[in-house]
């Protein structure tokens, strides 16, 4: 692996025995339990870590998942949930022996009221499988990220995800209604949390605490969530602008001028921009190379209503000086590829070699500051520090790239960043979690009360500690 910081394997853990892989072959099938071709469950997305596990299991169903919870508790083996494998801190593959139970065969109920807009899924369906199943009924998904096609919904709800259009339709919390749950415990409970209900408070909504508990609680197999109507009318442009400053501005005078019709405000510096136009030989489609790129995109249902509200908007933008150059999609084909340069942001680094990837929230004021800091502070000996992002949520994505994984690069950035940012007021986490990646950072700005809770849900949910070891949670 990269020579990131690692672990040493708990001593009271199992080892698999030919005994466990008959029970696991008596549970769901011989043809689910694999112990060859499972490299791929091995690997991360962004090919840090590299774990050695040695069985991967693919449950059909929640009582197969309890199944397996049960006798894993009784051995002490431990177990990484993995959905589309798409996460970005190394949480959903073994550090080192520990089963993968892949959720991927967790894939048939699918049960939507068109009337309410709640749909009952199960948690091995793909995120963009089900925005495709909705469309039949006009209703969406109310979350979309440039993985939607690999990660599944399990893994979104585990993860928390955010990704582009949180600022219109909001967060996990906000939509996730219930789950289904399997727990690491002495009898694998399984838990029926929440309703397929907007409103219900005859309970303490306890799946919000899986939400974001990245695979170390329990192990989600259903969701019920509140999908969003299907925009008919959707519009995009691409903004130049002069500094950050102006950014702040043009987000204050989006959320003012557009209100209820703005789905989406991406940030692409144009550090970003020169990475996607060398690694994959995409171009702006603004005139110009400005300092900061906003992609804002905006979704209603009354196509001259929207067009006359959004043009207007980018008039006054223009007129006023706060946007240097604009360009208004005339066409879903144009559209797309404004989203692909946003979406490429993320692709196009893996051809500079080892990214050291951050996913923070800072407050509007500190926003870029810390990618300038970074920039002084490593120089020349990067191949370069981009911004780009989540900037209508405060979520920045800093990448800086070297040509392969360096300690003494590592060792100037962290734990510097992560403090700047807590000093800061930020998080060192805005989506993409915690997992193995974050681990030795994961207190800062955090008051202990809080670690210790988490420390006492862990024991709580999983008393043997073994969802998920080695990551984001402590042992018990
Ligand atoms: P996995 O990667 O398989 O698992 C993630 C974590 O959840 C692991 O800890 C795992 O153990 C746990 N887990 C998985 N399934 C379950 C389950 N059913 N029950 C309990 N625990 C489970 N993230 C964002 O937030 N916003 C973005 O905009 C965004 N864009 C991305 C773009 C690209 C190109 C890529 C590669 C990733 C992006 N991500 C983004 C990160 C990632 O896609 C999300 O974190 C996603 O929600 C992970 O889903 P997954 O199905 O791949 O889960
Ligand atoms: C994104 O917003 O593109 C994702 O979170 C992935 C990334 O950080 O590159
Ligand atoms: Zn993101």
């Amino acid at each position: 692996s990269s020579g990131l910081p690692g672990p040493t394997r708990h001593a009271d853990f199992g080892s698999i025995e030919d005994s466990d892989l008959s029970t696991f072959e008596r549970i769901i099938g011989k043809d689910y339990v694999k112990t060859s071709d499972i490299e791929t469950f091995n690997k991360d997305w962004m090919g840090w870590y590299k774990g050695t596990g040695k069985c991967v299991l693919l449950p059909g169903s929640t009582d197969e998942v309890s199944a397996i919870l049960k006798h894993c508790y009784e051995r002490r083996l431990a177990v990484v949930p993995q959905s589309g494998n798409t996460g970005l801190v190394g949480a959903s593959i073994p550090v080192f022996d520990e089963i993968v139970l892949s959720l991927k065969r967790i894939n048939k109920h699918f049960d939507l009221d068109p009337s309410s807009g709640v749909l009952e899924v199960d948690a091995g369906f793909i995120l963009e499988e089900i925005d495709q199943k909705l469309a039949a009924d006009g209703y969406m998904v109310p979350l979309d990220l440039g993985s939607k096609a690999s990660c599944l919904i399990g893994g979104n709800v585990a993860t928390c995800a955010g990704g582009v259009r949180l600022l219109r339709y909001g967060s996990m919390h906000s939509n996730v209604l219930g789950l289904d749950v399997v727990l690491p415990d002495a009898s694998g409970s399984v838990l029926k949390l929440g309703a397929a209900l907007r409103k219900d408070n005859t309970s303490i909504h306890a799946h919000h605490v899986f939400i974001g508990s990245e695979g170390q609680l329990g192990i989600v197999t259903r969701v019920r969530l509140l999908v969003a109507p299907r925009p008919t009318s959707v519009h995009s442009a691409l903004l130049g602008l002069e500094s950050f400053d102006k950014v702040r501005q043009l987000l204050r005078a989006a959320k003012t001028d557009l209100s209820e019709i703005l789905s989406s405000f991406e940030l692409l510096d144009a550090e970003t921009m020169r990475c996607v136009k060398e690694n994959t030989g995409l171009s702006s489609a603004l005139s110009s190379q400005p300092p900061f790129t906003v992609l804002i995109e905006t979704s209603g249902s009354n196509s001259d209503h929207d067009t006359a509200k959004f043009e207007a908007f980018l008039e006054k933008c223009i007129e006023n000086g706060l946007a240097s150059d604009g360009v208004i999609a005339e066409s879903a084909t144009e559209a797309n590829y404004f989203w692909k340069l946003r979406e490429m942001a993320t692709l196009s680094l893996l051809k500079d070699g080892f990214i050291y990837k951050n996913d923070i929230s800072l407050p509007l004021e500190h926003f870029y500051k810390i990618t300038e800091v970074l920039r002084e502070r490593l120089g020349e000996d990067v191949i370069r520090v981009i911004c780009y992002g989540h900037v209508g949520d405060g979520n920045a994505h800093i990448n800086i790239t070297s040509k392969e994984y360096s300690q003494e690069l590592y060792d100037r950035i962290y734990p510097f960043l992560y403090e700047w940012v807590a000093n800061h007021g930020g998080s060192i986490s805005a989506e993409h979690g915690i997992g193995r990646l974050k681990k030795p950072y994961a207190h800062l700005g955090k008051e202990s009360t809080e670690l210790e809770l988490n420390t006492r849900l862990k024991h709580f949910f999983d008393p043997r500690g073994i969802l998920n070891p080695y990551k984001f949670f402590p042992k018990v």
